[in-house]
């Protein structure tokens, strides 16, 4: 099993995937691949989430995650579907002790200094900051990097392909996420992998 740390040195970008019919998994997760995005976070937000999973991980190349998981037992049913790693939008305790003791790697939210605090007493020191713009955008994230200097983020939320650069920039910074990569409905997957391929271009 790999580190989460790996996992968001990756790519500079983690699609974050909303996926409603299953039959959609294999041509996203195909796209962005050949678009050079291998790690690919399916949120459980749709009732076929743990399918897409499982159906994703067929595809050669691809790196599978679970996001939106938001307590033990959604840990529990990822880890069941296959997930390589694990994203939540904030963090709790009986979550954080459950995805350490499990091992798996895990990107857990936070959005301010004691989300952070309480992440470290669970000895994780890499963070989703989220929702990024809403939570105080680039100035926030340059202020949080004083007190917590060992500590790096994948920013996610209202990010963009424009605006992923100045995020991308920062010293905290690993790699952002985003669901702009894939319009939510009937997938186009030369034009997912047309925007997969300027995102897997940007640099860090
Ligand atoms: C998430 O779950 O990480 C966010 O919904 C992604 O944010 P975005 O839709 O603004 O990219």
């Amino acid at each position: 099993m790999t580190d989460i740390e790996t996992v968001m040195r990756t790519a500079p970008v983690i699609p974050v995937l909303v996926i409603e019919d299953v039959a959609h998994a294999v041509p996203v997760a195909e796209a962005l691949v050949a678009g050079g995005l291998p790690v690919l976070e399916v949120t459980l937000r749709t009732p076929c989430a743990f399918e897409v999973m499982r159906a994703m991980r067929q595809v050669p190349g691809a790196l599978v995650g679970a996001g939106t998981v938001l307590n033990p037992r959604d840990l529990d049913r990822a880890l069941e579907a296959g997930a390589e790693f694990i994203v939540s939008p904030g963090l709790t305790e009986s979550l954080g002790r459950a995805a350490v003791a499990s091992g798996v790697p895990f990107l857990p939210g936070t959005a301010n200094a004691s989300d952070i605090m309480v992440g470290l007493d669970l000895g994780l020191t890499r963070f989703k900051f989220f929702p990024a713009v809403a939570s105080g955008g680039i100035a926030a994230l340059k202020a949080i990097g004083g007190p917590f200097g060992g500590v790096k983020f994948c920013p996610t939320g209202g990010i963009t392909l424009q605006t992923a650069p100045e995020w991308l920039a920062l010293d905290n910074v690993l790699c952002v996420g985003g669901s702009w990569l894939v319009p939510t409905g009937r997938p186009d997957p030369a034009a997912i992998e047309t925007v997969a391929r300027a995102a897997a271009a940007l640099r860090r």
